[in-house]
């Protein structure tokens, strides 16, 4: 346990609870770092000002040899109304024109593996679009053989919804058909209706939807709320958390319910093996859920108490930390506590719900969560762009692109997604010369261009983390023990493998942190200058990060 000494952090080790066994030690997933592109925004290949396949494609060898990543993760390019810019699927298997054609999606997935990237795509089974040839069959009558596709139920007696559920972004999760009188359910827009997992030709369709992708050779999805998918049978009312009233207009409205009945019902590690069950039909596939559950037992459990449900669970909760390092720790130590034995951690620092990670903590804490992503014992997910430390764009009131942001500005989720910024010149590389983008691009200075050759720019911090990854194999598949105590402000671990081991400390704070290691140390890495002489005590810089050996 580390321990503050007259101001010094000492560090002795603790064994960490769950060390990678060996049934996982060929997982390919498991040393990957995968990267997430947000396909209207990475690269516009016929300039219309919305990214699409080919350019995603053209941009491989991008991802392979200037960055380094081992997978990319495309968010939804399936025909879509865009109700939610694609979340709203109205056909699993093919892709919007707006992206391409499914020649495009064979070309990138060849091109990907020539290069030995794997790629990952999001699949949407909680919800389909209410465009979707099956949710207007399910509508059209009560008797329809694919009514029980969704899930209806008849309003109350006085007319009103069948329970209290709520949306989770706004309203109630019923919307009310005139054709047919009675409500369907929404978790999400009125516009993605529920799939209802406990029909079983509901399922099995869902799982033709899966095959179609894993015989084109998808390496694995990216599941979105995976825990939402079985809800309670009896469809009781939630309580009330007390925490506040629903009101659709307030950004936490959701928080108003204990939601003890609207996901997450016991039976979804079924649909969860099910699932497993169709990718193990295949060599070396992998599923990563998105799981919203803040009772960390809970969470752990959609990997399966014999690791036959989802390969991993995503571990969200980065996402929303303070910077500080015993909140990090917290949330570091609860998910490797919580893990089965043989599971194998995730990471996630942003993605295109959240304010990008350089806007939420500046730019020189960002170097410090590259660091930390890079060198956690698990598996990273980048997002598009924060390589770059690109922020926020700002979105002019009234131009908002998002659907949600149209309806409910506080949800507006555009500044996280605006366009790649590839070179300095007026499209920045990422669409041609005389278009609009889709978005406007947040600033004109942060690009790959200006990037690329700069010793102390954050694609170089990124680069070399991820070289390093690659050439230390304790970084990439090692054990980690934690070091640093859950009140000290340097978050500090070990890393190790075989015998070798490496330590990594950041500083969290905005002063000067003197620390000393437990024996002589060389440095390997820093957020900040280079270190050439060898060590045991070190004054760490105002949210530095170090990587020594
Ligand atoms: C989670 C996705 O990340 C988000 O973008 C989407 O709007 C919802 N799921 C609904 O599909």
């Amino acid at each position: 346990m580390a321990s503050l000494i007259k101001g010094r952090i000492l560090f002795s080790v603790r064994q960490s609870p769950s060390l990678p066994t060996v049934e996982q030690q060929d997982a390919w997933w498991r040393e990957a770092v995968i990267y997430q592109v947000y396909p209207r925004s990475f690269q516009d290949s016929n300039g219309d000002g919305v990214g699409d396949l080919r350019g995603i494609t053209s941009r491989l060898d991008y991802l392979k040899h200037t960055l380094g990543v081992d997978a990319v993760w495309i968010s939804p390019f399936f025909p879509s109304p865009m109700a939610d810019f694609g979340y709203d699927v109205s056909d699993y298997t093919d892709i919007d024109p707006l992206f391409g054609t499914l020649a495009d999606a064979d070309e990138l997935i060849n091109k990907a593996h020539d290069l030995g990237l794997k790629v990952i795509i999001d699949w949407v089974p909680n919800h389909s679009s209410d465009q979707h040839p099956w949710f207007l069959e399910s509508r059209s009558s009560v008797d329809n053989p694919k009514r029980d596709w969704y899930v209806w139920r008849d309003p109350m007696p006085d007319g009103s919804p069948p329970n209290n559920w709520l949306g989770m972004f706004s309203g109630i999760a019923w919307e009310y058909d005139e054709g047919t009188h009675q409500y369907y359910l929404h978790t999400f827009l009125k516009e993605q209706p529920e799939l209802n997992w406990r029909n079983p030709r509901l399922v099995s369709a869902m799982h033709d939807t899966l095959r179609f992708w894993l015989d084109r050779g998808v390496d694995g999805f990216r599941i979105d709320v995976a825990h939402f998918l079985m809800k309670d049978p009896e469809m009781r009312s939630n309580p009330p958390s007390g925490h506040r009233e629903a009101d659709a207009k307030d950004r936490h409205h959701y928080d108003a319910q204990q939601h003890l009945y609207d996901h997450g019902h016991p039976d979804i590690h079924g649909v969860h093996a099910g699932i497993r069950a169709v990718l193990d039909e295949y060599d070396d596939r992998y599923s990563v859920g998105e799981i919203h559950e803040s009772d960390w037992r809970k969470w752990a459990a959609y990997s399966g108490t014999n690791l036959d449900q989802l390969h991993q669970p995503y571990n969200c909760s980065l996402l929303w930390c303070e910077w500080s390092a015993p909140a990090f720790r917290a949330k570091i130590v609860a998910q490797e506590e919580s893990l089965p034995l043989g599971a194998w951690p995730s990471h996630v620092l942003g993605n295109h719900d959240e304010a990008r990670l350089a806007t939420r903590y500046g730019a020189d804490r960002a170097r410090a969560a590259a660091v930390l992503l890079l060198t956690l014992r698990g598996t990273p997910t980048m997002y598009y762009g924060d390589e770059l430390g690109m922020r926020d764009g700002a979105i002019p009131p009234g131009e908002e692109q998002d659907p949600w942001g149209q309806q409910y500005p506080h949800l507006n989720r555009d500044q996280c997604r605006t366009p790649m910024q590839w070179t300095s010149d007026g499209s920045r590389g990422f669409t041609s010369q005389d278009t609009t983008p889709w978005l406007p691009f947040s600033d004109t200075a942060t690009t790959v261009a200006s990037q690329v050759d700069e010793p102390d720019s954050m694609l170089t911090l990124y680069r070399n983390l991820l070289d390093l990854r690659r050439r230390e194999p304790t970084l990439a598949i090692g054990g980690m023990t934690m070091l640093s105590s859950s009140e000290e402000h340097v978050l500090a671990y070990e890393r190790q493998l075989d015998g070798d081991s490496m330590i990594i400390a950041i500083n969290f704070t905005q002063k000067e942190q003197p620390i000393e290691f437990s024996r002589e140390v060389r440095q390997i890495l820093s957020t900040h200058a280079e270190r050439s002489e060898s060590f045991a005590q070190v004054t760490l810089r105002p949210n530095e990060a170090v990587v020594v050996r």
